[in-house]
């Protein structure tokens, strides 16, 4: 990590050991709940990816780690709603406990999506984990078993969370400094 990294955060919110502290957590409570259960965890690429690698290993339990990317039609920032999938699940859903693990709970234009999608493809349960829930106006209701921080409504990076493709390696979330975008 580069120091101009960090000059392009204006302020951390979660730092690298509350991460660490609430996934833990998380994981935890997810072994408790699907204990004995067939767990397939599906992560949304790209900025779900670090949360995914840090959640899976504290969740003590066997399971299945699968991927999908989508990408939102939508101009800029904005969110269409309309997801499309580039790369699918490799896994069968169906008769699986299915955990979805997001980085970011936004619009929840993404979830929606993708849980009506797999909701219909016959899964024995279908869950959201989500570490971060935006406190955004009108954000679709999506039903988050687990979130680990509720998040104020600004650009966040870090974690797995980009701007433009950069600062995904963070380890930390931070705030993007206003002038960085501009
Ligand atoms: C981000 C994030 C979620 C989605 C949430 O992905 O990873 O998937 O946006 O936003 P929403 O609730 O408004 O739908 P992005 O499209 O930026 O791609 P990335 O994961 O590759 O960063």
């Amino acid at each position: 990590m580069s120091t101009c990294e960090h000059e392009g955060v204006e302020r951390v919110l979660f730092t690298q050991e509350e991460l660490a502290r609430r996934v833990t957590e998380m994981g935890a409570q997810i072994t408790a709940d699907y204990a004995g259960k067939d767990l397939l965890v599906v992560s949304v690429l790209r900025g779900a990816a670090i949360f995914m690698a840090d959640l899976v290993r504290a969740i003590e339990l066997p399971l299945e780690m699968d991927f999908m990317a989508v990408s939102s039609y939508g101009a800029g920032t904005t969110s269409s709603g309309v997801v499309r999938i580039l790369k699918d699940v490799t896994s069968s859903i169906e008769g699986r406990h299915v955990l979805i693990a997001e980085d970011v709970l936004d619009s929840g234009l993404t979830l929606r999506a993708l849980v009506d999608e797999l909701a219909s493809r016959g899964p024995a349960s279908l869950a959201v984990a989500a570490l971060l829930r935006k406190d955004v106006p009108n954000q679709a209701e999506i039903a988050c078993r687990y979130v680990g921080f509720e998040c104020p409504d600004e650009f966040v990076v870090g974690y797995g969370l980009d701007y433009a493709e950069r600062y995904r390696n963070l380890p930390f979330i931070g705030v993007l400094r206003q002038d960085m975008t501009e």
